[in-house]
């Protein structure tokens, strides 16, 4: 990551770390503490400070929206994890399992209160707005969950249903930090729309970047179970293209992998016949184009190249993200 971009960084974990939250009930807050230290890549909150930055508005004024999605995001990611059964996070043990799930539960509960408390802190006129879109957000990634777990049962995805699915999951809650930037930098109506269409075109591709890391990450830093999406089956973009690729023969071969029970064997198999059709690069060639329509819709916004470059840094930077 860049120093422009590690400054950004900094400030919001000094930030994080000044939450003070009360020591009783601890399993309510533990939990929370644990999860909070853990770090992350603080993605989000850099957006709505980079977006406040890009209208001129300082993004010191915008910290407690910035704080309210990473909140946000922490209680979704809590939550998720229960969900996806996943096992590690951040290269830690997940809440749930060094807890358990009831516990996880309601301390992902708490944050996302936590994140309303951050909102209600920024100035009463712009209230309204950052209320509506966090709302609506907030459903949306209900929405895109609860699709998520549909389709690990359901027999075919096409592409469409795919990309929609993780737009709702993931991608509106980077268009809605980057809003939450514009919102308080007083925007006009164009310029904000541009800007979450940015957003969501790089949510997108966030995501099938981190469908494809969840399978090929080398890095010690990645933190999370490789081959999670695989094991619970998982309808990424990698299955539905090996699927589009695949002849008769292969297709009942990756068929019966969804029935192997041994996980090692299953994501070993699964490697194999990806490389076999050259799912991967297919992938990929797919995100790229997802980065370009978000540098093209930020390419409309009607402020100076100068403005932008730091928003181009963090999307060079998640091009090319291996955590
Ligand atoms: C993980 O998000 C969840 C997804 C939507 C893919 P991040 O990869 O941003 O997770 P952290 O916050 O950096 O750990
Ligand atoms: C998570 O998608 C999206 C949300 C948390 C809303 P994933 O399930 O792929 O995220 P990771 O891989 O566990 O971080
Ligand atoms: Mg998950
Ligand atoms: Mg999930
Ligand atoms: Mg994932």
């Amino acid at each position: 990551m860049e120093d422009d971009l590690k400054k950004f960084v900094l400030f919001l974990e000094q930030e994080i770390q000044k939450l003070d939250l009360p020591k009783s009930p601890e399993n309510l807050y533990d939990p929370l503490r644990y999860f909070l230290k853990l770090g992350g890549k603080r993605i989000r909150p850099i957006l709505t400070l980079l977006g406040a930055d890009l209208f001129g508005e300082k993004y010191e004024n915008a910290l407690s929206s910035a704080l309210a999605i990473e909140y946000f995001h922490n209680f979704s990611l809590i939550h998720d994890d229960i969900m996806d059964e996943a096992p590690l996070r951040r290269t830690q043990e997940t809440v749930h399992t060094k807890w358990n799930s009831n516990i996880a539960i309601l301390s992902g509960d708490v944050l996302l209160i936590k994140a309303y408390q951050e909102i209600c802190k920024q100035k009463a006129e712009h209230l309204l707005e950052l209320m509506s879109v966090f709302n609506k957000t907030a459903i949306e990634v209900c929405e895109g969950q609860q699709l998520d777990m549909d389709f690990e049962t359901r027999k075919s995805i096409s592409v469409e249903e795919y990309i929609e699915m993780i737009r709702l999951k993931t991608s509106v809650l980077l268009g809605c930090a980057l809003e939450f930037g514009a919102i308080i930098a007083e925007a006009n109506t164009e310029d904000k729309v541009a800007l979450y269409n940015f957003g969501q075109n790089i949510g997108i591709a966030f995501q099938i970047q981190d469908d494809v890391l969840d399978l090929y990450a080398e890095s010690a830093q990645f933190g999370k179970q490789i081959g999670g999406d695989i094991i619970s089956n998982k309808k990424t973009l990698l299955i539905l293209k090996a699927y589009e690729l695949a002849n008769p023969f292969q297709k009942e071969f990756l068929l019966n992998i969804t029935q192997i029970e041994d996980s090692a064997l299953k994501i070993e198999q699964t490697k194999t016949i990806f490389a076999e059709l050259g799912v991967k690069e297919e992938v990929l060639k797919i995100r790229d184009s997802y980065f370009e329509k978000g540098l093209t819709a930020l390419n409309e916004i009607q402020v100076s190249k100068e403005k932008k470059s730091t928003l181009i840094k963090l999307v060079d930077y998640l091009k090319s993200r291996e955590v």
